[in-house]
């Protein structure tokens, strides 16, 4: 089998890392990759928001399976461009993608079919949105409607932030079309936590779930990030508050999408606050979560391209996914500056003495290689994963490969996985 992965993140390189070890691949390629990626799969050239390249290149190099990691691509109908010319993918089409490409439409479903989540409204004039505003409490959430890399978020503390930023959303357009309009939410407070399920559209086969860490500093403080680090299992999460996820949330929502004609394939993603009334979807995402796959990865025994396969193939019903009971820890490396403004071009160094931990493995995100060198490229550099026996032995080993690494300015956060491996867990 001859299989292509979309992207070139830490996602990207735990995807490849762990679909090479499918005995019937016989040649993997990126697009584009990164340093990581190219040990072990062909990078090429073509940006993953590229449709056209992608597609272009699946045709010349005879790909039997795509795997498409950012939402953007899939967003955009990558899947249905490679389904048009006859090319089995992973990932939802167009019109299934929008459970992450449009916040309102999601909400919407998520109300008619009793899919718990936050209460909120959507609107796109300012006016409305306001009064909406007034009978909620602060602090407010207010989200752009469309894809907004991360960015779309704003939990505004008064009034007065909130106007700005629904202000900032409709009238200023400062994410252009994607707020166009703009989601109105009642702000939620509990653990967080990531859960991740695979589907043919049918069936509908529960992962794990990992919790990430958005925020760039230590003790969640500083601007949103993609994130900053993940773990997983996540001990927090009770038997019973596991079912309700897999069964009102995941399973629910893939159902109702049926039920509105869509058929949705590929993985699925809720991002999930735990309420005091139980959980609660914050969003859902439409692909895996980037860095909860490479603490999600490492710990899956089953074969991931014979479950990629049977998700676009529809037999999902006749696999199962088993994982190792032991904790992986990731803590993602950044440029200094990340999320702001950041260099590239910096080497990288001890990535081979990181790699000699006992359990790690380190995932490129933004890498390249420069005349033999591996150099910064991106804000999210590394992902360093630590499988152990309990949380504190992953983190303990997560954190001994990162400080094997060094390159100017380099950034990490040192609480990821803290709480947890002092509760004991
Ligand atoms: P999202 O991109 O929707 O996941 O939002 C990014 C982050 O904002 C989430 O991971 C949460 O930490 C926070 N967030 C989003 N919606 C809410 C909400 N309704 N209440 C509290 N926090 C939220
Ligand atoms: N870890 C957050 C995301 O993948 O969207």
């Amino acid at each position: 089998m001859r299989i292509l992965v979309v992207g070139g993140g830490g996602r990207e390189h735990a995807l490849v890392w762990k679909l090479a070890q499918n005995p019937t691949v016989d040649r993997l390629f990126a697009a584009p990759g990164n340093a990581g990626i190219a040990r072990e799969a062909t990078c090429v050239p073509v940006a993953a928001h590229d449709l056209r390249g992608i597609v272009d290149l699946v045709e010349q190099e005879n790909i039997d399976l795509t795997v498409v990691g950012p939402e953007a691509p899939l967003v955009g109908g990558l899947v249905d461009e490679l389904e048009i010319v006859g090319r089995r993918v992973f990932g939802p089409p167009r019109e299934a993608a929008r459970i992450e490409g449009s916040k309102a439409w999601t909400k919407e479903l998520c109300q008619r079919y009793g899919i718990p989540a936050a209460r909120s409204g959507a609107f796109s004039d300012v006016e409305p949105a306001l009064e909406y505003l007034d009978s909620l409490e602060p602090p407010y959430v207010i989200k752009a409607d469309g894809l907004a890399a991360g960015k779309g978020v704003v939990i505004a503390e008064d009034r007065a932030e909130a106007v700005v930023a629904i202000r900032a959303c409709l009238v200023d357009r400062v994410f252009g079309e994607a707020g166009a309009t703009v989601v109105v939410e009642e702000h939620l407070t509990g653990r967080e936590v990531s859960a991740f399920a695979l589907t043919d559209g049918r069936e509908v086969l529960p992962l794990v779930m990992a919790q990430d860490f958005k925020r760039v500093g230590d003790g969640d403080t500083g601007l949103n990030t993609g994130g900053m680090g993940s773990y997983s299992p996540v001990p927090y999460v009770d038997e019973a508050t596991a079912a309700r996820i897999w069964d009102e949330i995941l399973a629910r929502a893939v159902r109702a999408m049926e039920s509105e004609g869509v058929r949705y394939r590929g993985v699925l993603y809720a991002g999930l606050m735990l309420t005091d009334e139980g959980p609660k979807v914050l969003e859902f995402n439409c692909r895996f979560g980037d860095p909860e796959t490479q603490a999600i990865l490492p710990r899956l025994r089953s074969d991931l391209g014979e479950l990629l396969l049977a998700c676009v193939e529809g037999n999902l019903s006749n696999y199962r996914a088993l994982f190792s009971p032991e904790t992986c820890v990731t803590v993602v490396i950044a440029s200094g500056g990340y999320p702001a403004e950041y260099r590239t071009g910096v080497e990288i160094h001890g990535l081979g003495d990181a790699e000699a931990v006992e359990g790690v493995l380190v995932f490129h995100a933004g890498t390249a290689e420069r005349e033999g060198r591996v150099v910064t490229a991106g804000g999210r550099v590394l992902a360093v994963s630590a499988l152990g026996a309990t949380a504190a032995e992953a983190r303990a080993r997560a954190y001994e490969a990162c400080s094997r690494i060094s390159f100017e300015g380099m950034l990490y956060r040192r609480d990821i996985a803290e709480r947890v491996a002092q509760e004991g867990r």
